[in-house]
């Protein structure tokens, strides 16, 4: 759970101290005040990165040339602080766990974030490498060995992408290139391909319920080939390395590695037919749901996290049947925070005001 948040220069905020000791909070205020800022902050110390798909520098306040996120999270009755320090002018972001450098992705473990905003719709819509990314988050949150993976096969691939933009670049300066590659990347397949299966599972069973037993399945997408979550991992690099062989004289004249992890993508279906294309847009919203819903339940079934829920402008959206649906997975004590323009009155137990527009708000009950 979050125990603290201090901000600089964080979109909007110049400064902000942020204190959520509650376990459901609502924070109201009109629109432009900076609800969403403050949950971006804290998805950002949840993740490394911003929920809204924009750059660093977007997220400097107006004027400044840096920003600052700092807070205190509790992990399984551990404090630990996280720190994120973005310098736009060097283009230089320093990440810090307990004050020692740190990978960005690294403080998914430490609070593990699943955010519900009306965004949430690109995960159908939009594409891949927006899926890729969900899907590492939910992969990263669970193990936090794919975290330094991830980067490690991301700078095995700028080196190799180095070396193809050399002419006649033989296949045997390639292949210790390769072999590396393949190495990491099947982990990162596998665990992926793993995960994926089991948080699909989750969310087939929300979908059902919430549309009257429709069926909804997925499938990891490689160029390479079917992978399945039963192939062990020997089976994964055999596949990747001859993929990879093949496709050299390829990669050769794109410079570039056209095969891989990074590439890879899953498909949603309804009854069959992939979401993507033929679902309505209340039907795509609702697989959307249904998948955030499916990395919650997954999340909070481990003992060792405790997942904070961010609700984005959607808590009066969701109604009672999706509110219970989260609630069904939820553990006690569970830590939520959402931001509302419209006023409460029900259940309020408590007040207090953040900013001069943004009033927390406190409740019990759902
Ligand atoms: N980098 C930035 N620096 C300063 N202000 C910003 C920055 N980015 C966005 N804002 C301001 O933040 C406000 C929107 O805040 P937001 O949190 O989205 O509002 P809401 O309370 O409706 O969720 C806008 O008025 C916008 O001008
Ligand atoms: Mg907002």
């Amino acid at each position: 759970m979050l125990k603290s948040l201090y901000l600089q220069n964080f979109r909007n905020y110049q400064q902000l101290e942020f204190k959520p000791d509650n376990d459901f909070l609502i924070l109201t205020g009109a629109n432009g005040t900076g609800k969403s800022n403050l949950l971006e902050s804290i998805f950002y110390l949840g993740t490394g990165y911003s929920f809204r798909q924009v750059k660093d520098d977007h997220l400097v306040r107006f004027g400044a040339d840096y920003f600052l996120i700092r807070g205190v999270v509790n992990n399984n009755g551990i404090d630990y602080q996280i720190e994120f320090c973005y310098n736009q002018e060097q283009r230089k972001k320093i990440t810090k766990i307990n004050n020692k450098n740190a990978l960005p992705g690294s403080c998914a473990s430490y609070l593990p974030v699943v955010i519900f905003s009306p965004l949430d719709l690109m995960l159908v819509k939009g594409g891949p490498a927006e899926r890729r990314r969900f899907l590492d988050l939910v992969v990263g949150q669970l193990r936090p060995q794919h975290i330094k993976d991830l980067h490690n096969y991301n700078n095995i691939l700028i080196q190799r992408n180095k070396q193809l933009r050399f002419e006649n670049i033989s296949d045997d300066q390639l292949l210790p290139w390769d072999q590396q590659l393949v190495t990491v990347g099947s982990m990162i397949w596998k665990r992926r391909v793993v995960v994926l299966s089991q948080l699909l599972g989750r969310s087939a069973e929300v979908f059902k319920s919430l549309s009257e037993g429709r069926e909804l399945a997925g499938k990891y997408k490689s160029q390479i080939c079917d992978l399945k979550k039963d192939d062990d991992l020997e089976q994964c690099k055999l596949l990747f390395s001859e993929a990879i062989k093949k496709t050299r004289p390829h990669d050769r004249r794109v410079k570039a590695t056209t095969v891989g992890p990074h590439r890879d993508d899953f498909a949603l279906y309804i009854n069959q037919r992939e979401g993507r294309l033929y679902a309505s847009q209340g039907e795509q919203r609702l697989i959307s749901l249904a998948l955030k819903i499916g990395q919650y339940h997954l999340l909070s079934q481990q003992d060792y996290l405790e997942p904070l829920l961010l609700l984005d402008d959607v808590f009066s959206e969701l109604d009672a049947q999706h509110k219970l649906f989260v609630l069904k997975g939820m553990k006690q004590g569970s830590q939520v925070i959402a931001t509302t323009t419209t006023p409460f009155k029900d259940g309020v137990v408590g007040k207090k005001s953040l900013t001069d527009d943004i009033i927390m708000v406190y409740r019990k009950i759902f």
